[in-house]
């Protein structure tokens, strides 16, 4: 049996895939395949092991509807059609849990560093602009006692919201299709309307899926709601804010500042004007980049592929519901 695989992926996992005797192919070059590629890799394969973006729709999918799995190396899905998926019964697996912690590290992370614009003081270091202290210069702003603000607030907002009240007794609201009773009990965490989670957060931070419901919803009229003060982080898609909008609301200080670890594109051009405000601080998607964590979806996603490949049920799978 063979694996397609569209990028490097760690040892581990691929050693998983080893030890299970199957055959590896691997895309190495550092680009992204096109569409067409990937069909023909896939056509010579039985099973797909999809890290990176590529597109997994409904006429990718009746191209290769013999692939008797596809692995995803995420936990998003988002690039892949799943009614087309259901309709030819292919298994699709993610990586849901285990880049919990290292995501929440990095939404933390951008929050301060936004706050107190930490990336573009280091910056004007490297240029050699650390020239003259000055008691009101580089002033940024303190996160004791706010209110962070969950937009899609599940188990990778969960860890946020743990880190938040740890550090800094923030208070907690969000705003969910359906209430996080969990949340709710152990962190006392608030279920708000959309307007109110704009009106009220010091801190908005986005956790949510993007979906035809998320897609662009924080735009100008979003921004326009949220206070003057606050910061707007976004580590789970970029294409869940308009970057236009976010940029016009930095430029015209109707928000403070920006945390970003997704783009829209990505990755994002140097000349992005974001790149050069001081309360935005902007990272390359590294949301799971740490070694425990990659090691861990690397070897869930060949744990989804072996299941997959002897025609048992994929132990995470994003379509259940094909088993039914
Ligand atoms: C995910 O797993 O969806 C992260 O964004 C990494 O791609």
């Amino acid at each position: 049996m063979k694996v397609f695989i569209t990028r490097k992926i760690p040892e581990t996992g691929l050693q998983k895939l080893k030890n299970a005797g199957l055959e590896i192919v691997e895309w190495k070059e550092k680009r992204s395949l096109t569409q067409q590629e990937l069909i023909e890799f896939c056509k010579r394969s039985d099973a797909l092991l999809s890290a990176g973006h590529n597109k997994i729709d409904s006429f990718f999918l009746n191209e290769c509807k013999h692939l008797k799995v596809i692995s995803l190396h995420s936990v998003g899905y988002d690039n892949v059609d799943i009614p087309a998926a259901n309709a030819l019964k292919i298994p699709i697996g993610n990586t849901p849990g285990v880049l919990n912690g290292a995501t929440a590290d990095v939404a933390f992370l951008l929050m301060l560093a936004s706050s107190r614009k930490a990336f573009y003081l280091n910056e004007k270091i490297i240029k050699g602009e650390w020239n003259f202290f000055e008691p009101t210069a580089n002033l940024g702003i303190e996160l004791e006692g706010k209110t962070l603000g969950i937009f899609g607030l599940g188990n990778i907002g969960f860890e946020m919201a743990k880190l938040c009240i740890g550090a800094y007794k923030m208070k907690i609201i969000y705003h969910n299709r359906n209430n996080n009773l969990k949340a709710e009990k152990e962190l006392d965490a608030e279920m708000v309307s959309f307007e109110e989670l704009l009106h009220r957060s010091d801190v908005l931070s986005v956790h949510s899926n993007l979906s035809a419901e998320t897609k662009g919803i924080f735009d100008k009229n979003a921004f326009a709601k949220m206070k003057t003060s606050s910061i707007f982080i976004n580590t789970a898609r970029g294409a869940i804010h308009n970057e236009k909008d976010l940029i016009y609301a930095l430029k015209n200080r109707i928000i403070w500042g920006a945390g970003l670890d997704v783009t829209n594109p990505e990755p994002m051009k140097k000349d992005n004007p974001l790149l050069t405000m001081p309360t935005v601080a902007v990272l390359p998607h590294i949301g799971s980049a740490t070694f425990e964590t990659r090691n861990g979806m690397s070897e869930m996603a060949a744990e989804n592929i072996i299941a997959g490949l002897n025609g048992k049920r994929i132990p995470y799978p994003v379509n259940p519901e094909i088993y039914d």
